[in-house]
């Protein structure tokens, strides 16, 4: 009940909770149930207009009556959680809730707020990596193709092992073997770390020329064992086993030196490495380096190309069937808020799961920031 009194007394600072017309004529209309609803018990907190006070109030405005219907049944029945309008949705008749909904549903359409949002981050995750990568830069190259001796490419890896490596970077099981790269691990986010991967991962490994290091002929034949893992000539499929092809020479023999000897510690790779000698890697790592290799992630998708996929549902063409609820110019927050819900299965549908992938929150994130800056509808 606490929550009630707050949205009256916010309700009357905020916005004075007078009908206008009420003062305007002599004829005042009859005050609408629905309306006279809405102020004393949800303007505190969706305004008068339809527009959530704080981030991770959602805009009801020009929502569709039946979502708003079913969202105040869903958590009157616990489907949803909120304590205050389990409350208040329990309080309300049945007309009561029908004539407030209809009358937030009846209200235009707010104007979005693209200009609270930055341009940064109205781009999808592959777009949004090329600034991080611009941080890296010094060492692999904006593109991820590295030409520092000893210092890997990024370009084209696959985008999972770029994830886990900087989780292992972060939590110490991985070396960072530079200071300065320590200092830089640390200050980006999960979302940093989710772009990063994608836009290196959609980059174009560039063709390296032969290489001392060894005989790429003679390394060929030893590699027999390592194509079920890495792939045909070092092109991995897996998201999660590193590309070989293309990779710098002088890094392809630290890493495998560092396997052998268990300095770089793994089950895998340190069985299948023991056996070769040190010319043995020189000549391996000279077959993978002058490999042709490609982007793990062929298809890079713009904002607007993710978009298109939600809007098979969310947008316009969906509209006579009222259950895909209005998300154009809803607000960035709690746009976040109900993805993570449908993820974390407090909200339930099976479509929304389906979006959880290892880049989840740097897409949810840019889905997020795009459709809180459309024109609602
Ligand atoms: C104390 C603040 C508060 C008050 C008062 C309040 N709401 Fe809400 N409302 C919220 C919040 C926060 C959410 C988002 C909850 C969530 O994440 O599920 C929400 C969500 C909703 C939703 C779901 C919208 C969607 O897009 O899924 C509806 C419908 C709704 N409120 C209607 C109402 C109505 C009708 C009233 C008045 C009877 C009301 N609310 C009063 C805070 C409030
Ligand atoms: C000072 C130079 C330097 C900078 C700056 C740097 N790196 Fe590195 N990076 C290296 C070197 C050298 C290695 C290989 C040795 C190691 O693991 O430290 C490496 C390895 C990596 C690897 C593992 C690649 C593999 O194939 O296993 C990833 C991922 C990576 N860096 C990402 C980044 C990201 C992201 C940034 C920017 C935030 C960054 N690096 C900045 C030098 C640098
Ligand atoms: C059973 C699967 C498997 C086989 C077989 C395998 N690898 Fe690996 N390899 C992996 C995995 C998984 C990783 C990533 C390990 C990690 O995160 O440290 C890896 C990492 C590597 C790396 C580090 C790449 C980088 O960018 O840092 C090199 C180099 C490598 N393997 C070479 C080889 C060679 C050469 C062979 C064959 C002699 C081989 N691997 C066979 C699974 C395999
Ligand atoms: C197959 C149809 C379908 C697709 C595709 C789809 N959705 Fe939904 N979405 C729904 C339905 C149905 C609901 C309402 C479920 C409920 O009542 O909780 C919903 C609800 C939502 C909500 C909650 C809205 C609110 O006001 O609380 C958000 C946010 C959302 N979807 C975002 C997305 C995004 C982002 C995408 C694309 C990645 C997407 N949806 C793709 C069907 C879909």
């Amino acid at each position: 009940m606490r929550h009630f009194a707050l949205s009256v007394v916010l309700c009357a600072a905020l916005f004075g909770c007078t009908d206008k017309q009420d003062t305007e004529s002599a004829t005042a209309p009859v005050v609408d149930l629905g309306k006279s609803i809405a102020e004393t018990q949800c303007a505190g907190c969706h305004g008068l207009d339809g527009r959530g006070v704080t981030p991770e109030i959602p805009h009801l405005a020009a929502q569709f009556e039946k979502y708003l219907l079913d969202s105040m049944i869903a958590y009157k029945e616990g489907r949803r959680t909120h304590a205050a309008l389990r409350d208040m949705a329990a309080s309300l008749s049945e007309k009561e809730l029908q004539s407030v909904v209809s009358y937030y549903a009846s209200l235009p359409p707010l104007k979005s707020e693209a200009g609270e949002v930055a341009q940064a981050d109205i781009l999808s995750p592959y777009e949004k990596g090329e600034a991080v990568a611009s941080k890296c830069a010094g060492c692999h190259n904006q593109d991820g193709n590295s030409t520092i001796a000893g210092t890997p490419s990024l370009a084209g890896q696959q985008p999972l092992y770029l994830l886990n490596a900087m989780r292992e970077y972060l939590d110490g099981s991985r070396m960072c073997t530079t200071p300065e790269k320590k200092e830089l691990v640390t200050l980006l986010n999960r979302v940093d770390n989710e772009s990063m991967a994608l836009y290196y991962a959609s980059q174009t490994p560039a063709q390296r020329p032969a290489t001392a290091v060894g005989d790429a002929v003679a390394g060929e034949p030893l590699t027999a064992s390592c194509g079920s893992c890495h792939g045909s000539h070092g092109v991995s499929h897996d998201a999660t086993i590193p590309s070989l092809a293309a990779q710098d020479p002088d890094y392809l023999v630290n890493a495998i030196s560092a396997y052998r000897d268990q300095i770089r510690v793994h089950d895998d790779m340190h069985q299948v490495l023991t056996k070769f000698s040190d010319e043995d890697i020189g000549d391996i790592a000279a077959f993978y380096a002058t490999q042709v290799s490609r982007p793990a992630e062929a298809d890079p998708l713009t904002i607007k190309e993710l978009a298109e996929r939600c809007d098979r549902c969310h947008g316009p063409a969906k509209d006579h069937l009222f259950v895909h609820p209005k998300i154009h110019g809803q607000q960035k927050t709690y746009l976040i808020k109900a993805m993570r819900d449908y993820l974390d299965e407090k909200r339930d549908n099976s479509m929304m799961h389906a979006m959880v992938s290892p880049y989840t929150s740097a897409l949810i994130d840019s889905i997020a920031a795009w459709y809180s800056t459309q024109p609602a509808r």
